[in-house]
Parts: C-alpha cells; structure tokens; sequence
C-alpha cells in the first residue's frame, strides 16, 4: 500500500508596494518579480539639486534633477523604471545578483539618505512530500512510525513518532534543517497531525497527515 499525502495549500506572501523610511527597510523579493522602491515625497525638498538611487552604496542607477528626465545608468538601461513624479524606481526581474541595499539620497546645501532598503531576492520553496517509512507492527495501539519529509531539491528530515495508546510524541520533538537556498525545512506534531513546513520569508509549502490515518496505513501494509 502507497502511502497518502494531502498536500495542502500554499500561501505566497509577495510585497510589491513598500513605504520606504531612511531606517534600513528588509524586503524579500520573489526571482523573477519587480519591486518598487519608493519615500514619501514630503520627504524631499521642492528645490532639491539632486536624486540619486545607488546600489550597494557603489552602482548609480538613476539619478533625478528638477525640470530635467531622470537619468538611467547603462547597467540599469531596461531594467529600472523611474518615476518622475515622485522619485520612485521600479527594480525589474530580479535576480539573486540583485540582492543587496538600495539607497535613495537628495543633494540640497547637505546631502541626506531618504529611503534606505535591504532587498534579499529568493527562489520560491519546493513542494514537499511526507512518507512514513515501511516498518512491522501488529498494533494499533502501540507502535514506532518514522516518517521522512523531501523538498524536490532533495533535501529530506526523518522523525520518529513513538504512539501508545493512540497517543503519539515525537522522539526527539520538532525537527528542522536550513536548506541550502536559506529555506527551513521542519517536521512537527500538532493536535494529531504530523506536519512538514518547508518555507522562506516568502512562501511556505506544508504538508500535513493525520496521525490516526499514518497508523491504519501502517497496519493495513504489516
Ligand atoms: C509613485 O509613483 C508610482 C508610479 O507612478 C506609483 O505606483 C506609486 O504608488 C507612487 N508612490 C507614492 C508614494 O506616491
Ligand atoms: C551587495 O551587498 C551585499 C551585502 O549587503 C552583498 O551580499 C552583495 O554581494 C553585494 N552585491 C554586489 C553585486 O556587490
Ligand atoms: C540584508 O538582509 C539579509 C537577509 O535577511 C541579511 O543577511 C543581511 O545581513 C542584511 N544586510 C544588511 C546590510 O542589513
Ligand atoms: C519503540 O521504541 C522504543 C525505544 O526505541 C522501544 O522501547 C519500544 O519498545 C518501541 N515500541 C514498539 C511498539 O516497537
Ligand atoms: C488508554 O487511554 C484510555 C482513555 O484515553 C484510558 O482509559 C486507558 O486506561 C488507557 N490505557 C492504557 C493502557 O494506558
Ligand atoms: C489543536 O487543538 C486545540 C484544541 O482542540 C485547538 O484549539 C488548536 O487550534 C489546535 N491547533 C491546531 C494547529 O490545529
Ligand atoms: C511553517 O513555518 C514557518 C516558519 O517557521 C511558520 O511561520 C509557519 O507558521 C509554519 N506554518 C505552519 C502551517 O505551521
């Protein structure tokens, strides 16, 4: 008999409309997605000389002057889509090479930071697969089960639940491991349930299978 999974839905939390502050604002990023990166424009003074977003306090993308169309850097050209009418920058496609502090800043007598944001682009969280793993017993009542919980980036967590009496603790409690793209992977009992989470700051694949249905399968297959 083949094991079942119920695999359950999956949310995708994606911020593409962020209120920036000169305070250092994190903002994880779908690969793939856009983000707009913009202040309030209360924030700049009207007779301002210039504005300028830069990359890693380094890379200049664009740069904005009164009565004048925003400049967009070569390395930028297509990628970055300016607004004059208030300053905002849209970041296109992001890639992982993207991922770093974008800083706006206005030149008046002084220089000062308007917006400042910490962009991490990630690759969105495999689904999961939970098993439980072929094992002998004659009870119902009384029994060992280990499950294996798989991303389709092939990383995987074992767990044994010890049930007696139809109620099961997980050997060891909650089970975690950070993938190699920064994703957690964990495997936890709740109520009766057994649930693999495989998720990031953006998203989160879970599986979830009921413990009392692990248990028939595993008699039914013994
Ligand atoms: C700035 O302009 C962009 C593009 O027109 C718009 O999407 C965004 O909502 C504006 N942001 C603010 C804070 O006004
Ligand atoms: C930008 O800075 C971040 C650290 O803040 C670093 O991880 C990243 O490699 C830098 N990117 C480039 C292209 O220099
Ligand atoms: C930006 O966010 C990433 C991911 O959370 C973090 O590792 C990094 O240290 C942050 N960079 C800065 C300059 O705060
Ligand atoms: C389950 O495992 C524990 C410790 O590993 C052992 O003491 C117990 O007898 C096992 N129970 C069954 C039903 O196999
Ligand atoms: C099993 O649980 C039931 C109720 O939850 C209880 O009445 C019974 O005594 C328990 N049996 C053992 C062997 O612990
Ligand atoms: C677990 O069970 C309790 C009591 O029935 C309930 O209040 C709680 O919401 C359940 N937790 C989950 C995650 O389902
Ligand atoms: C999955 O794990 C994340 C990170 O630990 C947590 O925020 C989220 O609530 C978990 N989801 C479920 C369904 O338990």
């Amino acid at each position: 008999m083949e094991p079942i999974s119920i695999v359950c839905a999956v949310f995708l939390v994606y911020s593409s409309h962020l209120q920036g502050s000169s305070a250092l604002t994190p903002v994880f990023v779908q690969k793939g997605k856009d983000v707009l990166l913009e202040f309030m424009k209360a924030d700049v003074p009207e007779d301002f000389d210039l504005l300028s977003w830069t990359f890693n306090k380094s890379d200049t993308l664009v740069t904005f002057s009164p009565g004048r169309e925003p400049r967009v850097y070569a390395a930028y050209t297509g990628r970055v889509e300016p607004s004059v009418k208030n300053y905002s920058v849209k970041l296109k496609n992001l890639q992982e090479a993207d991922s770093g502090v974008y800083t706006a800043r206005v030149t008046t007598d002084k220089e000062q930071t308007v917006a400042e944001y910490n962009i991490t682009v990630q690759d969105p969280v495999s689904p999961v697969e939970l098993k439980k793993k072929n094992s002998v017993s004659n009870s119902l009542d009384s029994c060992n089960l280990t499950v294996t919980c798989s991303t389709q980036d092939s990383h995987h967590i074992s767990s044994t639940l010890r049930c007696d009496n139809q109620t099961c603790s997980q050997e060891g409690g909650e089970r975690s491991k950070v993938t190699t793209s920064g994703a957690s992977l964990l495997v936890y009992l709740v109520n009766d349930s057994i649930i693999c989470n495989h998720s990031n700051q953006l998203m989160e694949q879970t599986v979830t299978m009921f413990i009392l249905l692990l248990l028939v399968l595993l008699w039914l297959s013994s």
